[in-house]
């Protein structure tokens, strides 16, 4: 997995929803009852971009036609049958590093 430095989030505590631009794919940062997560911006129903979305009892609302994701996983809820993407994310000496998994990683994990 390659760490990505994510400049510009500031910690205040409370929730937030950025987008932002890693090694070319675009993710929305969240800010969530004091968690991070990292999902991908682009909701797989019909293209939605989800940083107009917000959070509900630990899942992503689309602003569109309000399907939902697990900030976790990334799954849908059920009976959608899709997912966006889920990256890791964690703060390091304050400042927010994404994780993106290379080719090679998912070669050797199977994934
Ligand atoms: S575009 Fe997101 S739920 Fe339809």
């Amino acid at each position: 997995m390659k760490w990505y430095p994510v400049p510009g989030i500031v910690l205040t505590g409370e929730p937030f929803i950025k987008k932002v631009k890693v090694s070319g794919k675009g993710i929305i940062i969240i800010g969530y009852e004091d968690k991070l997560y990292a999902l991908g911006s682009t909701c797989p129903h019909a293209g939605a971009e989800l940083s107009g979305g917000w959070c509900k009892e630990g899942k992503l609302i689309c602003p569109i036609h309000r399907y939902s994701y697990d900030l976790q996983t990334g799954k849908g809820s059920p009976g959608q049958n899709d997912y966006v993407d889920s990256y890791a994310v964690e703060i390091r000496a304050g400042e927010v590093y994404v994780g993106i998994e290379t080719f090679w990683d998912r070669v050797f994990t199977g994934k």
